[in-house]
Parts: C-alpha cells; sequence; structure tokens
C-alpha cells in the first residue's frame, strides 16, 4: 500500500514475525523488539547472508522491494535455519516485485533450503554460511521487563489519543467509557480506512489464546490469524478426519488470505468485526455456526454467528460498548461434511471476488440432508446465508436432482443487480453455483468413500451436456501444490581466451546490488531534509469534465504547520506545459480528467500538508465527460495526428483470399506500478532563479525544460539529478513532469526547499499507463493459412493530452505484423481524446498492442482453417531479406533460428499430445500450449532522440568518474556502462564509478527509453573512452611498461578532460512508406503451457520456455533479468492487470488492494530461458542487442495458451467456432468464456438496460 516497500521483524516473547511497517502502529511497539534491514548488515562490515544471497543472485535491480524481501527471508531463517524450499514459497507471499520476474530472488535464497541447482550466473560456493549464533540477541531489558507489572499507557497526539490497557477489566471500563471508539488489534483494517482512533488497545486479546472445549475450539478474539493456523493444523494432525471438517476449512481460506505479514498481525476478531463483504472467515464461521462471546460492563453474552448477525453493509449487531471476547469454532460431526472455497483475482494476497463456506449434515448412514448452511461472500453488502436454497434442500437426497435445484435456486437467491458496486456480475453470479458443483463433488466423494454403495442412486445421470463418466469431473477438485520447481537459464559464453579481468559478457552483480540489499541505496526520498523543507500535498479535480466554479482554501489554513496554497496564479513562468503544449500546470478554469491538478498545500509536515488538502473545496460544473475508447469513437473525438501505413493492393489481396475472417480485440491498460511512486525534492539557490532538483525521472531534459519554462528562467538556472530510481517502466519517461512542475513553482513561491512523494493512490489516479487499445482486423488468407491481405484500425485511448501517444500509435503500427510476413496491408492508426489522465509511454510503447492484435487474427485464422496454429504461425514467419510492411529490409534475420530452438527444447509436439489426452479426461480443468514470436524493433522512431552522451573524467589516481545520458531505474544500465567502459579503456570495473545522471554533466539528453540506453550511451562512452585512449597513446608509447596509474599521471599534464556523443544514421516518412525506422530488430520466441480452471476461471502457469536473441551479451545476467523481469510484466498485462473506471471516469483501482500484479507465484511452474548463441550484432555496442523491452510481449504466448485451454473447454460444449477473448484474461474472462450449463443459468442484462458498475475505457 505504502510507496515505501518497507518491512521489518517483531519480536515478541522471543519469536520472529514479518510485519508492514506503514501499518503497524508506532505506539503497539511497546515491548517488542523491531529489527529493520539495516539492523542485520551492512556494506562497511558484513553483509548478512539474507542480504548477500539476493545481491549477489541478482535478484535486487531498481532495489525498491528488496529490503522487504531480506526481511521475510531474514525472519524465516530466525524462526527456521534449514528451511525448505515451500517456506521460502510461503514467506514471499506478501512481497511484491515489479523488476526481477521473482527467478533470481528464488535462486539465490534456494541455496539457504540446500536445493540448488548449479547456476551459471553466480557462484554459490563463495556465499557466507548462515550462523545462527552470530544473531543479535533479544534485547535484555525488554526480557526484564517483561517480567514486570504492566502499566496501562496512554499516548496522545494532536487529534488522537491511544489508550493500551493491561487487563480485560481495564478494557471494558475503558470501551463503556468511549463506546464510539475503535479497538486497534492487527490495524491492518484500521489504517486502511484512515480512521481517526480516541482509543486502542493492541495486546490484550493477545494473552487470550485458545480454549478447547467439547464442542468446539475457543480462541480469543484477538488471536493472530498466524497463531489460529499454527493451532489449527496441530490440532488437524490430531483429530479424526471427521471431527476437523470446519478447520480444515478455516485454514484452506487461511492458506490464501493476505500474506504473512497480514496474518502476523492481523486478528480473527477483526476480521469479524471489520464485517466485510468479502471476508474469507466470515462464511465459514457462519456457515458452520460458530459462535462468539461479547463482553461489555454489562456481563457476557454468547451468540451464535447467523444470518442475523451482520445487519448492514459493515454493521453487525454487536454493541458499541461491546467487546468481541473469543470465537468458538465447532468440531465437525459424523455424517457433516465442510468445504470453503475462494475466487480472487490472484492466489496469493488477494481479496476475494467471492468467498463462501458449505456445510451439510446427512441423516445418520443416509445421503439424505439433514441440514445445509450455504454462506457467500461478494454477493451482497454483508456475508449472506442462501436460506431459501438451504430450506429446499433439507431433507433431499444427495444426488444429481439436488445438485439441478439447488443451482436453479441459487441462481434465482444470489442474484445481483447489473449494476451492482464491484461488478463482474456475471462471473459472480456462476461462481455461487460452480462452488456449489465443488462442493457436491466434494461430499459426493467423500459420501462413497465413508457409506460404500449408500450413494450408488447420486451417480446416475450427469449433469453436464453430452453426458461422462464422473472421473473426469472429480478432476475440478484436484487444486495440489503448484510450487516453482525449476528454472534454468541457458548463457552464452564468454570467447576463450577473453583476459579474466575483461568483464564484458559475464554476469557481473548489478553494481548498486549490495547497497539495495542493506537499505543503504539512496532514492529521492531518502535525501536528508533540508532546515526549513516544506512538505507539498496535490489537490486534485474530482470530476472527469467539468468547470472549476470556485476554490477555496481557506479551511485548510487552520490546519496546524499550514503555510500556502499554490495554484495557477503563482505560475511566474508559463503554465502551459506537456510535450504538445496541451496541458496545465496548473487547471485554471476547466479540469479534464479525474486527477487533473488543480493546485497544492504546503505545510510543515506530510500530515499536516495532506490534512489541509483534503478540506481544500472546490465547486464544479460538471460537463458531459468521454470516457471510453467507444464513446470518443461516436463522437469523433481524436487527436491529431492520424497515421498509415499502407503496403501493396489490399483489395486483391481479399479477393484472391479463400477466407476473410473480421474481428475485433480489446486490450486494457496497464499501471506502470513502480515501487517507488514520483518524487521531488526542489531546492531553491536563492540566486538569479537558480534551482536544484532532485526528481525520480528517465527524462531529465524535458524535467528541465518544463521546470524552466514554468519558472520563467533560461535552462542554465535548473540542475536536474538523478541517482537511481525504485523502477520506472516508462512512467517517468514524461509524467514526472505533471509533479516536478508544481514542486518547483512552490519552492519558487516560497523561497524553501520543497518535497513530494505522491501515495500510490495519487500516483495510480494522477500519472496514467499504458494506453488500452481497440483492435479491428479484417484478414484474408489461403486454406493453407498463408495470409494475404490485411486492413486493420487501431484505436489508442490517449487520455486528455497528446503526451507520447503519437509514439505510442506510430510503434503499433510498426508492429503489426509481429513478426509475419503480409503482403497487402492498409492500416491507421488513431488516438482518441478522452476525460482520462493523459497515457503514456510504458514498456514496449505501443508494440505489445500491436502485436497483439496480430496474434488474435492469426490464431482465429489457424482455427478457420483447422490447422495448428504454430504451423500457420511458422507458415506467415519472415525469411531473411524480406521487407517489412514499412519496406525496411530484415538483416540477420535470427527469429527462424530462435523459433526452431524454442520448439525443439520446449518438446513442443510430444507435450502437445499429452495436453490433448489431458484434455480428454477432464472436464473442467483444461490445458493449453502456444508458441509466439516477437521481433521488435530498435530505435527511437524519433530519430533525433537517438543521441547520446557521455562524459569521462580521469583522476590522477587513476580512477574515473563516469557520467553519461541515461538513468539507472533498475535495469542494470549503470553497471553495463561501466563494463563497456572498463573494456575501452582496458581497466578494472573498480576503477570506474557512475554517481549519478544530471543535466550539468550531460546536457540534452534524451529519455532512458526505447530500450536503446545501453546502445547509445554505451556508443558515446566507447567514444570517449577513445578519444581518452588516443590522447594517452603517445604518453603509453614513450612509457609501455607504465601502469593505467602512471599513464593517468602523465596525462595529468596534458589536461586530459573528454566527452563525445554518436548518432546512429535513421528516419522513416509515414506518407512515403520509405525509409528506416529502426537501426536493427531484436528477436525472441516463448512457448507457454497454462492450465485453467473451467468452474472458477483461474489459471496456472505451468512452463514457459524463452529463447531470446540479445546479440552478443554485456552482461548475461542482466540481459535474462531483463527477459524473466519483462516478461513477468507481460503476464501482467495479459493474464492479470486490470484498470478499472466508473462510468464518470473515475479510477477505482488505486492501490494493491484493487489492482493486481504478478507476485512470487504466478510465475510459471517451470521457467527456461536461452540466450541465442553465435549471434552478434554489428549496430550496437561490443555487438550486444538491446533487450529492456523485447521480451515483454512474449507473454502473450500465456494468453493464447488460456485461450487454447478455453477451445477446449468450449468444445465439450459443443462449441467450436473462434470466440472472442480480450485481454487480461483475467479469472472473470476465462470463466465467461468456458460457457457451460451453470454460465447459461446465469444470462447477462442486456446492454444499454442498465448502468455498469464499471466500463472497459
Ligand atoms: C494487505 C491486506 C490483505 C488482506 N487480505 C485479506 C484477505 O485475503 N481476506 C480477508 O478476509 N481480509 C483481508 N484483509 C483484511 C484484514 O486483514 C482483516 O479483516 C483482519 O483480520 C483484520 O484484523 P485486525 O486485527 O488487523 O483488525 P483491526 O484493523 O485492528 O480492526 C478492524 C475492526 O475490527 C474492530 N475490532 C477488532 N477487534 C475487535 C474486538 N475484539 N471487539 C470488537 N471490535 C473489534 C476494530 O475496532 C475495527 O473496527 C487484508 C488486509 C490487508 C491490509
Ligand atoms: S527490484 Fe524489486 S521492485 Fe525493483
Amino acid at each position: 500500500q505504502c510507496a515505501q516497500a518497507n518491512e521489518m521483524t517483531l519480536i515478541y516473547y522471543f519469536s520472529h514475525h514479518t510485519a508492514n511497517a506503514c501499518l503497524f502502529p508506532v505506539c503497539a511497539l511497546h515491548h517488542v523488539a523491531v529489527t529493520t534491514v539495516e539492523g542485520i548488515g551492512n556494506t562497511k562490515s558484513r553483509l548478512h547472508p539474507a542480504q548477500e544471497r539476493i545481491a549477489k543472485s541478482h535478484g535486487s535491480q531498481c532495489g525498491f522491494c528488496t529490503p522487504g524481501i531480506v526481511m521475510s527471508m531474514y525472519t524465516l531463517l530466525r524462526n527456521k535455519p534449514e528451511p525448505k524450499m515451500e517456506d521460502i514459497e510461503d514467506a514471499f507471499q506478501g512481497n511484491l516485485c515489479r523488476c526481477t520476474g521473482y527467478r533470481p530472488i528464488l535462486e539465490g535464497y534456494r541455496t539457504f533450503a540446500k536445493a540448488m541447482m548449479s547456476s551459471s550466473l553466480f557462484n554459490s560456493s563463495e556465499f557466507q554460511p548462515l550462523d545462527p549464533t552470530q544473531e543479535p540477541i533479544f534485547p535484555p531489558e525488554l526480557m526484564t521487563q517483561s517480567n514486570k507489572q504492566q502499566k496501562q499507557l496512554c499516548f496522545r497526539g494532536e487529534r488522537v489519543m491511544w489508550i493500551q490497557p493491561t487487563t480485560l477489566k481495564e478494557l471494558v471500563a475503558l470501551k463503556s467509557q468511549y463506546p464510539n471508539a475503535k479497538l486497534v488489534v492487527g490495524n491492518t483494517e484500521m489504517r486502511l480506512k484512515n480512521m481517526l482512533h480516541s482509543y486502542n488497545h493492541p495486546s490484550v486479546g493477545r494473552t487470550i489464546l485458545l480454549i478447547c472445549l467439547f464442542t468446539g475450539i475457543t480462541f480469543g478474539a484477538a488471536c493472530t490469524l498466524s497463531s489460529v493456523e499454527e493451532v489449527l493444523r496441530k490440532v488437524v494432525a490430531e483429530l479424526p478426519p471427521y471431527k476437523a471438517e470446519v478447520f480444515q476449512a478455516v485454514l484452506e481460506q487461511l492458506r490464501w488470505f493476505a500474506g504473512p505479514q497480514i496474518r502476523n498481525v492481523a486478528a480473527l476478531g477483526g476480521n469479524i468485526m471489520t464485517a466485510s463483504p468479502i471476508s474469507d472467515l466470515n462464511p465459514v464461521l457462519m456457515a458452520s455456526g460458530s459462535k462468539l462471546t461479547l463482553v461489555s460492563n454489562q456481563g457476557k453474552r454468547t451468540i451464535t454467528m447467523d444470518e442475523k448477525f451482520f445487519t448492514g453493509y459493515r454493521k453487525t449487531i454487536v454493541k458499541p460498548e461491546e467487546i468481541l471476547l473469543s470465537v468458538e469454532i465447532p468440531y465437525s460431526k459424523k455424517g457433516e461434511y465442510f468445504s470453503a472455497f475462494k475466487q480472487a483475482s490472484r492466489r496469493e494476497d488477494d481479496i476475494a471476488i467471492v468467498t463462501c463456506g458449505m456445510r451439510v449434515l446427512f441423516q445418520d448412514g443416509t445421503n439424505r440432508v439433514e441440514e445445509i448452511k450455504l454462506s457467500y461472500g461478494g454477493m451482497a453488502p454483508t456475508t449472506v446465508l442462501a436460506l431459501k436454497t438451504c430450506k429446499e434442500l433439507t431433507g433431499r437426497d444427495w444426488n444429481e436432482k439436488l445438485l439441478q435445484d439447488a443451482c436453479r435456486l441459487l441462481a434465482g437467491e444470489m442474484d445481483l443487480s447489473p449494476s451492482a458496486p464491484g461488478g463482474m456480475v456475471d462471473f459472480r453470479r456462476t461462481l455461487t453455483l460452480s462452488f456449489f458443483f465443488k462442493f457436491y463433488l466434494t461430499v459426493l466423494q467423500k459420501l462413497s468413500k465413508n457409506h460404500n454403495g449408500t450413494v450408488s442412486a447420486a451417480r446416475e445421470g450427469r449433469f453436464r451436456e453430452g453426458g461422462s463418466v464422473l472421473q473426469d469431473e472429480l478432476s475440478s477438485l484436484e487444486d495440489g501444490e503448484w510450487r516453482i520447481s525449476w528454472s534454468c537459464v541457458l548463457l552464452q559464453e564468454v570467447p576463450r581466451g577473453q583476459a579474466v579481468e575483461d568483464m564484458v559478457g559475464r554476469p557481473l552483480m548489478h553494481v548498486s546490488a549490495a547497497k539495495q540489499a542493506c537499505g543503504e541505496a539512496v532514492y529521492c526520498d531518502d535525501i536528508p531534509h533540508y532546515e526549513n523543507e516544506l512538505y507539498l500535498t496535490l489537490v486534485t479535480s474530482t470530476k472527469a469534465h467539468a468547470k472549476i466554479l470556485s476554490v477555496d482554501a481557506s479551511e485548510a489554513q487552520s490546519v496546524p504547520g499550514f503555510v500556502c496554497f499554490v495554484s495557477a496564479k503563482d505560475v511566474p513562468g508559463s503554465n502551459i506545459t506537456g510535450i504538445a503544449n496541451d496541458e496545465t500546470v496548473f487547471a485554471e478554469d476547466v479540469v479534464t480528467c479525474v486527477g487533473h491538478i488543480i493546485g497544492a498545500v504546503l505545510a510543515d509536515t506530510q500530515e499536516h500538508s495532506r490534512r489541509a488538502a483534503k478540506v481544500v473545496k472546490i465547486k464544479y460544473e460538471e460537463l458531459k465527460p468521454i470516457v471510453t475508447i467507444q464513446e470518443a469513437i461516436e463522437k469523433q473525438s481524436f487527436l491529431k495526428s492520424i497515421k498509415r501505413i499502407n503496403k501493396g493492393d489490399v483489395k486483391k489481396g481479399f479477393e484472391e483470399s479463400d477466407h476473410i475472417l473480421e474481428g475485433e480485440m480489446y486490450l486494457g491498460g496497464q499501471e506502470h506500478f513502480y515501487l517507488e511512486t514520483h518524487c521531488t525534492l526542489a531546492v531553491p539557490k536563492g540566486e538569479d532563479g537558480e534551482m536544484e532538483l532532485f526528481v525520480s525521472t528517465q527524462n531529465l531534459m524535458k524535467t528541465q525544460e518544463f521546470t524552466a519554462n514554468a519558472l520563467g528562467v533560461p535552462s542554465n538556472r535548473i540542475v536536474v539529478r538523478v541517482k537511481r530510481m525504485g523502477g520506472g517502466f516508462g512512467g517517468k519517461e514524461t509524467r514526472n513532469t505533471i509533479l516536478t512542475t508544481v514542486v518547483a513553482v512552490a519552492a519558487f513561491k516560497t523561497g524553501r526547499p520543497v518535497r513530494c512523494m505522491l501515495d500510490r493512490d495519487e500516483d495510480m489516479l494522477i500519472s496514467g499507463g499504458r494506453h488500452p487499445f481497440l483492435g479491428r482486423y479484417k484478414v484474408g488468407f489461403m486454406k493453407n493459412g498463408k495470409v494475404k491481405s490485411l486492413e486493420v484500425s487501431y484505436y489508442g485511448n490517449g487520455g486528455n493530452s497528446v503526451d507520447l501517444s503519437y509514439g505510442v500509435m506510430d510503434r503499433a503500427l510498426l508492429h503489426l505484423d509481429n513478426s509475419y510476413n503480409i503482403p497487402n496491408v492498409s492500416s491507421v492508426g488513431i488516438v482518441c481524446k478522452t476525460n482520462l489522465p493523459s497515457n503514456t509511454a510504458f514498456r514496449g510503447f505501443g508494440g505489445p498492442q500491436g502485436m497483439m492484435i496480430a496474434e488474435c487474427w492469426m490464431s482465429d485464422l489457424a482455427r478457420k482453417c483447422g490447422l495448428p496454429p504454430e504451423e500457420v504461425r511458422k507458415l506467415n514467419l519472415y525469411h531473411e531479406g524480406d521487407l517489412t510492411h514499412f519496406n525496411q529490409k530484415l538483416e540477420g534475420f535470427t527469429l527462424r533460428r530462435c523459433w526452431d530452438e524454442c520448439l525443439s527444447s520446449s518438446s513442443y509436439h510430444a507435450r502437445k499430445k499429452l495436453i490433448e489426452e489431458f484434455n480428454k479426461q477432464n472436464r473442467w480443468k483444461k490445458r493449453g500450449m502456444c508458441i509466439i514470436p516477437t521481433k521488435f524493433g530498435i530505435s527511437f522512431t524519433v530519430p533525433f532522440l537517438n543521441q547520446a552522451g557521455a562524459l569521462v573524467h580521469v583522476y590522477t589516481d587513476g580512477s574515473v568518474l563516469l557520467t553519461h545520458g541515461g538513468t539507472e531505474m533498475g535495469q542494470g544500465l549503470h553497471t553495463k556502462m561501466i563494463q563497456v567502459a572498463s573494456r575501452s579503456l582496458g581497466i578494472p570495473t573498480s576503477n570506474i564509478y557512475i554517481s549519478e545522471t544530471s543535466t550539468n554533466t550531460v546536457p540534452n539528453t534524451s529519455p532512458t527509453a526505447a530500450s536503446v540506453s545501453a546502445d547509445i550511451n554505451g556508443m558515446a562512452i566507447h567514444n570517449a573512452c577513445q578519444t581518452i585512449l588516443k590522447r594517452l597513446e603517445p604518453i603509453k608509447q614513450s612509457n609501455p611498461k607504465g601502469s593505467w596509474e602512471d599513464w593517468v599521471s602523465s596525462a595529468y599534464e596534458n589536461c586530459v578532460s573528454l566527452s563525445a556523443t554518436g548518432i546512429p544514421d535513421l528516419g522513416y516518412d509515414f506518407e512515403k512508406n520509405e525509409g528506416k525506422p529502426f537501426c536493427y530488430f531484436s528477436y525472441g520466441v516463448a512457448c507457454s503451457e497454462v492450465e485453467i480452471d473451467c468452474l472458477t476461471g483461474d489459471h496456472k502457469n505451468i512452463r514457459t520456455d524463452i529463447v531470446m536473441d540479445v546479440g552478443t551479451s554485456l552482461n548475461p545476467a542482466i540481459d535474462i533479468g531483463q527477459v524473466t523481469w519483462a516478461s513477468t510484466q507481460g503476464l501482467g498485462l495479459f493474464t492479470m492487470e486490470e484498470l478499472r473506471y466508473s462510468p464518470e471516469g473515475n479510477l477505482y483501482t488505486r492501490g494493491p488492494g484493487m489492482y493486481k500484479i504478478p507476485a512470487f507465484g504466478d510465475i510459471p511452474t517451470e521457467f527456461y530461458v536461452s540466450l541465442l548463441r553465435d549471434c552478434p550484432n554489428s549496430k550496437a555496442v561490443y555487438s550486444s542487442k538491446a533487450v529492456g523491452e523485447p521480451p515483454l510481449f512474449l507473454s502473450a504466448s500465456v494468453f493464447y495458451a488460456i485461450k487454447d485451454a478455453i477451445y477446449s473447454a468450449r468444445k465439450d460444449s459443443g462449441l467450436t467456432e473462434p470466440f472472442r477473448l480480450d485481454s487480461p484474461a483475467t479469472p472473470e474472462r476465462i470463466r465467461n468464456a468456458c460457457v457451460d450449463i451453470f454460465t447459461k443459468m446465469c444470462p447477462s442484462a442486456e446492454p444499454g438496460t442498465f448502468k455498469p458498475w464499471s466500463v472497459r475505457v
């Protein structure tokens, strides 16, 4: 949730737990020892093995997530010095990384589990052993204090009083004194709600652990979920299975409940009392009839958790003065069966879409239902019981007829309005039936085991079209462990004879990795505070399109620490900004998106500025917004210019084709989700308008230019400095400027340093992301699958300004062929102008959208021809020397080599047969596989951007300070540049240092983007080094046996100080369709296999094989890291990450709670990456190739493997024609596409007859 992805280890009662620093209340840390990443090791003395191994195994890239991951591992090691691989994977359930693709982290940490397979990327024999005796001890003073009598504590803040009682009696008395005060236990819910507490008791319930009763187990309401889990695991192992049915269900829910950091602090009682309609435990507690004991100064009462417990959205029958004391979860009886199911957008650490607890009790020795309770979450404002359905099913036999009636009844009872909050209405309704079906089968299976023969009647008749044996349906229940079993990389080797000290081509560790692992690496917001510094909070529009009638900041003035409100009238230069001069620093009269910046509040602290910003009042006159591509097409709301690429004779091509296929595909946008949000610190220098800006940006030049423009000063007064970013992915190519210019104006106005780091929700709201795309196509092809003619229209949702949208659309059009030779092409690219925040650059820059639509028609035409998709794809692949649709000749075309290697290394054909067999045997689980190529053009499509600069300082001691135009955002650019300089100068990498990127060392830098930064900056560095070497040459000749230091010191007298730039030869004309937009192409092929659960829409990534041409790799560890990182980001794009907007253009998905990026458990169970050998690239430095963006698209293989699996499911329902599957392939889309009897029972409402909760933008 927080931007600062830090984490800590809490030590209670001498055991170690991870917790989220941003959620844990400081007041609750009394008597608790806290260990942070800085406390376990450092670069000055010694790294802890958890720090050393993540660094050396290349598991730290931008490094922003690294401290959190290190602390998860450290905690595990403190509790279990010899963990199993499963323990390691489970420990990371609550950690996210946007850079590494997780593989290197797991590989490095696997060494603790002694499950290491050899890795060519690091040498595990170098690792220090783990020595548990060397860990810090629990502070003795805390130990002695814990034995003393505790006293009630009270903390008072400006607006908050926090009381920590020590006994239940004190707590009850306080609650009667302050009935409306909130209890805080784990704070995981309270913190999120950001509510004001007046009194809290963080620890009392923790002491009431558990009591085993005759009827069940009673847990103190404040037991943490981890302790509940631990207790139940032990109990279940000892109890006879029939008694542990409910406990098993609780464990099943806890398995996917948040991550360990939450489960370690969140309480059972907190989950109940939060009364969330999507709580995971409440349906289980309700269906099992768990008992709750409440206490107040009036005494105790015990109630059953039934349909009367929740009285409304987040309301219960518990009185304000009452405290939930304990929860009794019952034992199950003989003849009683219980299951719980949950479906979320992501398996790990995600809240439910629909969740349920289901219980049935049979009459003794029969299959006749005596009692049944079905409880659902996610279907109403509270957890609900399906009372009507349960009533109807009571007394009935457990058979197919019951199943059919139950589904019919549930479809009626668990109905949802088509406008229901949360959307996904058809999916949620279908899930209620799917879950019941799973429950039905589970019970049937247990019945048949327990009472052989009594249920044979239940097997009569089949509940599916076509009829089948029950066995194939039981597969729907298997949900085995999916552990990351194997990952392997195959590298290029450096040529024989390459000097040991020549690091080019070797897997050199990221130069900042060790600092990142110790929490020492400095990011923008880590810069120490300046005296007099102010904090800024933005005030942004809540309307997508409106006139501003008034802005009233008067109430903000009464907030302590308030300094001033800044708005358009404070801009000393021009308020007009943006790449196309179509944006404002501050909105003046009109707002054109939710999140449009109207003003900002400055205060002495972050907390005060936030509070003040909240009370700034804005009055609007609303105007009709345009939100979706569809609406923009209807209203012809387009950003000009419209681009076309035409080749050959499309009409003739269609006439000659055997078949023509027309269709449409929509691809959703994507949030960058860099772990470090936008951040700027502006420091006015007090003279001549000088200002120093510390910014998290990929684009120093535009940041400097836009700031100078807003301040009305020449660029030479503005210095922009970037040390490193915690991720960028294109999101900091231009959009940081909307924050930087505001912060700079505020600093100018006040003459004081001003800082602002956006919260995650603000960042997601205002800064835009990847362009959503709609592709309409008409493709003509022959019976053998050969494509003859293609007509496509691409529409991108550009948002409210041009920004980089034209470039994005150009790249989409230039990649509409993916890797296929299409003789006749007619294409048009249109950018829609809408009332959304401006969309912008994102890794791939339109290329993935362009290629994805190509693969859509390619996969459908293969189906239409009835041919294997891999054969049709191969048939259409380009050959060496072919001309693309933009008339660029393909030279050094290694794609066919990648294709053949991938096909063979993945054992494609043999596995395909196994998949066919699997699909025949399983009705509700299906597997699919797909192999996809990619060809990615390397260069900025704006030719002049393909320039770079470098400044190399050689000091008299021989050390080298290297500066170049590129920024470090985790991609290892600085590491690679040091390798290049090291080879160019012939000195060790340890002699070379990069401190930062800044506008006063290398001017007019192109953004670090388009994958070319290593190419262009590497060339500039190489040139600069050559110049130095040339100057040193006479000195070397006069002293051939001298050392580098000797030569440098002699050169000092010759004033050696050098810089150089390099500009490649490029340029393309859209009008004439001629020229050369790209310097060269990067190629790759991926083959992926997935398994889908047809009933829930869940999918698992079974295996991915990638073969990538990266030329001669500069650093295979970094390049492999880029491949796995990009493909994981692609996995998110195509299968998981979904931005959801209201019809009025309001973004709902403003944080990790609703927007899901891939987690550790989402990477393929088997992941093989190999770099193509012997493919030097003559067009880039040391024969390398760009690798940042090209592999991202390869995750389309997962999407089309899912589509392949859905084909198989649909075939069982008698559907064989091509069907539409939009991206991302979320569980909702997968489930809805697997049309079957259950989906048919939940038909969609007629579009246009209702207002949907969310729209596809
Ligand atoms: C990242 C994240 C992931 C999550 N994932 C899930 C998930 O997968 N499934 C899920 O169901 N939930 C999830 N949650 C929600 C949350 O963790 C749970 O609801 C948790 O159990 C709340 O417990 P707590 O101790 O933190 O409650 P707190 O935040 O301390 O309190 C929550 C509410 O309960 C009240 N309360 C607490 N104890 C008592 C008591 N004894 N008597 C009376 N009132 C009381 C408090 O006053 C407050 O109103 C997630 C939350 C986060 C932040
Ligand atoms: S290294 Fe994990 S987010 Fe960057």
